[in-house]
Order: structure tokens, then C-alpha cells, then sequence
């Protein structure tokens, strides 16, 4: 146990309340929250259809499947990212073809994307890292160009905002929300995210009908969509359905989500502060919704200065780490696909400096003094 984690479900009684609620009743699953959840996180996102399901991997999955991707389909994505956003295009044997991100906005790279397209190419799968949009303008053009299939992971985005052109990206209720992009996107609801459904959850959200509808079935077993044929499944399904009582803790947190919002951006404006004039690293980008707190060393440091820096400060009681570890370099992609360190040089270079610092709703001034504080004491030795 940490003195201060990385991160940390904000839950209040309301929260409470909405689960007890649930659990008083016979409808566990396939009740009236779910249908709730998805109206109220479609609208806020401003898309037509949401399909609540009980992670992001799964989400991520099932627009793959609704896409029909499969063997032998190529997917451009990044390896800047949480495994799942490449793994989804595994499981139904295509493959992932990545390609470098930019140093500064750590999304993929639009300006590399053309090159890495080829006649098996099918879709791009774009995430918006750390709740930073992608170039969604850019990369729009591209899929339309081409006629290919867009896919945002927008996992660690929800409230996050997009202005084109990127460079201006401000938020503040001007853009459009991060969840709307492409084909179809994803939410992941995980415990460390901006709202969380009780532990586990995700949603893809689309405003195409067949794609909703698809997703419906296919979460649920490959049911047809009618209730009077429950016993009918006329596709291969899954159980990927998204419990009651997770949907009930998944409305309030909705409904706090402005609340929360706010409270990220007053962590990270404290940081921002107490850190700026620290020459020795470079402070994340400005977000309308804040995920992580992510700073990153300067050109002279290495991966072994990061990695020891992330030790003493968990011997310190302070939870950090190294988001993300590329993709391309983990264990199994390079036994399967061959990767080597140099194969994408900005997704590595960024790999080997970054660090989360602890970051959430309610983590008080006290301890960020003292997070940078020690931060600052451990980088200077
Ligand atoms: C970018 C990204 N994609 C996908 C996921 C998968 O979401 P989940 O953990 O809900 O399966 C995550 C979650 O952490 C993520 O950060």
C-alpha cells in the first residue's frame, strides 16, 4: 500500500445510494440502468447510439468484429498506448501495423500514416493518449482518401475536447467531444479513469444504427434483438454485458461529471505551478479533461534515470509510472511479430522519460508538496 497512489475512484454517497437502490430489486442485469447509462453518455458525448459493455477492451473489440476486421486485414495504430487498443485487433487474427507518434502531442503521427497504408489496410485505429485528442481533422482525410474505417480508443478521454487546427486545441465547451470520432469509439470505465462504473466497464458509441445494433446483439450473446426470441442467437456472441449495479454508479458519476472535471483540472494547475520553473522536465500538454498527470525528462536522461527515479519514489510511499511501455517492444509482440528497440523512435524516445505522478479528484495540496518536493530532491542526486 502506497501513502499516496497513483490513482483513486472519487465515490460518494450518492453513488452509494444508486448501487443500495439496485440491489433492492430482482433486475441485477439487463434492467432499466444500462438502457439509462447508455441514453445519458451518448447524449453527453453527442452521438446517436451508446452500448454499454463491461470494459473498454471489449468495446474496442467489438467494433473491430462489427467492422468485420479479420484475418489478415491490416490496422493502422500506434504502440503509444494501453495494450488493449492493438490486442482488439489480434483477437480476430488481422494485424496491428503501427506507426510512430509525434514527440509533443504522443498521438500517432498523421503525416506517417499514407506511407504505412497498403492494399490490405482496412482501418486506422486512433487513441487519444492521456485525454489528448488525436488529429482528427487529419486523420479523417485520410480514412475518407482512402476509404478506410476510423476507430478513435478514446479510453482516457471522456470529456475531452477537439478544435481543429490541433495546435489550438483549447476545450472549454468549443470543440467536439472526444467519442465522436470516426466509425465508432470507446470509453473505458476502469477505476483510474475520469468516472468510473464500479470497477469495470466500457461503451462503444457510434452514430451508425447498424453498428449499434450489431454491438447489442453481439455483447449479448449473438441474440437476435427481440425480445420474443431470446433463445435465438444468429451470430457468434459473447458475454460482454455490463452489470446493474455498474450502470447505476456509472449514471451518478455522469451526472458529477462536470464536478470532477473541474477537480482534475485544479490538481493539475497545482502541479503545473509548483513545477514549471523545474528545468530538469517538460510538463504535459493542457487538457480539457485530465486523465494523468504524465512529465517527462529532459533529452540528458535515460530510461535507467526514469526507472530509479520511479523506484525511490515508491520507496517513498508515492505510486508512479512509466505510461506507456510501447506496444511494439512488449514481450509477445516482439516474439510474434519480431519488433526491435529503434523500430518506432519517438513512441521509445517519449517511452523511456515519461512519469505519472499520482493523480486524482481529491489528492490534496499537502501531498502534492510533497510529491514534488521529494520529486524534485530524487531527480536532482
Ligand atoms: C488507451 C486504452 N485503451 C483501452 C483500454 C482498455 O480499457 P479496459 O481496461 O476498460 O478494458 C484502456 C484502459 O486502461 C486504455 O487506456
Amino acid at each position: 500500500m502506497y501513502k499516496i497512489p497513483l490513482a483513486q475512484p472519487d465515490i460518494t454517497d450518492l453513488e452509494r445510494k444508486a448501487v443500495l437502490e439496485v440491489l433492492k430489486t430482482p433486475y441485477l442485469s439487463l434492467g432499466s440502468k444500462v438502457k439509462e447509462f447508455e441514453k445519458e453518455i451518448a447524449r453527453y458525448t453527442g452521438v446517436k447510439y451508446a452500448v454499454a459493455v463491461n470494459s473498454g477492451t471489449a468495446a474496442l473489440h467489438l467494433i473491430i468484429r462489427a467492422l468485420d476486421i479479420k484475418d489478415n486485414d491490416e490496422v493502422i495504430t500506434t504502440p503509444f498506448s494501453f495494450i488493449s487498443s492493438s490486442n482488439c485487433i489480434l483477437y480476430e487474427r488481422a494485424k496491428p501495423v503501427f506507426v510512430d507518434i509525434k514527440r509533443d502531442a504522443l498521438n500517432i503521427d498523421p503525416e506517417l500514416v499514407e506511407g504505412s497504408i497498403t492494399t490490405q489496410t482496412k482501418a486506422i485505429l486512433a487513441v487519444d493518449v492521456f485525454a489528448y485528442p488525436a488529429d482528427w481533422d487529419k486523420l479523417e482525410k485520410i480514412a475518407k482518401k482512402h476509404n478506410l474505417y476510423l476507430i478513435e480508443d478514446s479510453a482516457e478521454a471522456l470529456g475531452s475536447e477537439y478544435l481543429p487546427p490541433h495546435q489550438n486545441f483549447g476545450g472549454g465547451g468549443k470543440g467536439k467531444k472526444c467519442g465522436s470520432f470516426g466509425n465508432a469509439a470507446i470509453f473505458s470505465f476502469f477505476p483510474n479513469k475520469q468516472i468510473t462504473t464500479a470497477g469495470e466497464g466500457g461503451v462503444v458509441l457510434t452514430d451508425n444504427k447498424e453498428i449499434s445494433d450489431f454491438c447489442y446483439s453481439v455483447r449479448n450473446q449473438g441474440r437476435r434483438q427481440d425480445n420474443n426470441k431470446w433463445l435465438e442467437h444468429i451470430r457468434l456472441g459473447y458475454n460482454y454485458r455490463m452489470p446493474e449495479v455498474c450502470a447505476a454508479m456509472g449514471i451518478v458519476q455522469l451526472q458529477r461529471i462536470e464536478e470532477v472535471l473541474k477537480k482534475r483540472a485544479k490538481v493539475a494547475s497545482l502541479y503545473n505551478e509548483k513545477l514549471k520553473d523545474f528545468e530538469e522536465i517538460e510538463l504535459p500538454n493542457n487538457m480539457s479533461s485530465w486523465f494523468v498527470y504524465v512529465i517527462r525528462l529532459n533529452e540528458k536522461y535515460e530510461q535507467e534515470d526514469r526507472d530509479r527515479i520511479i523506484r525511490e519514489m515508491r520507496e517513498r510511499g508515492i505510486e508512479c509510472s512509466n505510461y506507456f511501455y510501447p506496444i511494439h517492444l512488449q514481450p509477445y509482440y516482439k516474439k510474434r511479430f519480431g519488433f526491435k528497440q529503434g523500430d518506432f523512435p519517438n513512441c521509445e524516445y517519449v517511452s523511456e522519460r515519461t512519469i505519472a505522478l499520482p493523480f486524482y479528484n481529491n489528492l490534496q495540496e499537502e501531498q502534492i508538496d510533497y510529491i514534488v518536493e521529494t520529486l524534485k530532491k530524487i531527480i536532482k542526486q
